[in-house]
């Protein structure tokens, strides 16, 4: 499977990945896990310009979730410093290649000096247009549908809206993700078969593929296999194959 065997017509709008195993990567090799995620990084680079190649428009990256706040401080400064050295030296290659750069989740837990870098990134980056990239950063999806609920029961409260017409557009344009197509094809690696509170509303219709490759050794033509898989499905949205003919 390469990239000849890509339909060029049917490349999904929107690819967010779930990337696991960088730990057990690095583990397997007698690493600390702190080279797993140095590994890891490498294997976000390759991605992020194999989705822009391929004319992906929205790449979504889990980055950082709420729950990894809970492993040890040394694993989480190391990630925090990894993320910020990333974003500083890629700064001008995002925008060489028009890359727009975007973060959803919640900042205000990120470290100061990475939260400011973020806003800088984002603001440098924002009148890019060929590629979304957003990183998933103290994200978790129950967290942001709550946030939703609270804000919207403040705009009922004021009367702003009414609780009649609150329908899945309004809460979608509440969430983090408002500016952003629903997922099409969702991707985990490392064997586990799990969602771990990513993108809970927004992958109610994706395609999902799962893969035992861990993160680090996740490449190009690993990608190429998951859109051939996404291509080889038949989308039905809840109707018949024959009405989608
Ligand atoms: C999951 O592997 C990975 C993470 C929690 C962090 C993701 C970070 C990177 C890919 C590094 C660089 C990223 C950017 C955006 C600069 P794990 O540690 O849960 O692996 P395990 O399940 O094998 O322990």
């Amino acid at each position: 499977m390469s990239l000849k065997d890509i339909d060029k017509s049917n490349i999904p709008r929107h690819v967010a990945v779930i990337m696991d195993g960088n730990g057990r990567w690095a583990k397997k090799r007698g690493l600390r896990r702190e080279n797993g995620h140095r590994e890891g990084r490498k294997s976000v680079r390759k991605i992020v310009e194999c989705c822009a190649e391929l004319g992906v428009k929205n790449l979504t990256l889990y980055a950082f979730s709420t729950e990894n706040w809970n492993r040890p401080k040394l694993e989480v400064d190391f990630l925090m410093q990894l993320l910020f050295l990333s974003l500083r030296d890629e700064l001008k290659t995002l925008n060489k290649n028009n890359i727009r750069f975007e973060t959803i989740g919640n900042l205000s837990r990120m470290p100061k000096k990475i939260g400011n870098y973020l806003e800088k990134v984002k603001e440098e980056t924002k009148d890019n247009s060929k590629l979304t990239l957003t990183l998933a950063l103290s994200y978790g999806s129950r967290s942001e549908i709550v946030n939703v609920v609270r804000e919207l029961s403040d705009k009922v409260k004021n009367n702003i809206i009414s609780s009649k017409n609150i329908d899945e557009t309004v809460i979608n344009d509440h969430l983090y993700t408002r500016n952003l197509p629903d997922v099409d094809l969702l991707i985990r690696t490392s064997g586990e078969k799990r969602i771990s509170n990513f993108l809970l509303w927004q992958i109610a219709y994706s395609e999902l593929y799962f893969t035992k490759k861990l993160w680090p050794d996740f490449r190009k033509k690993d990608l190429y296999k998951a859109i051939i898989s996404y291509q080889s499905r038949e989308r039905r949205f809840g109707k018949t194959s024959e009405q989608i003919k």
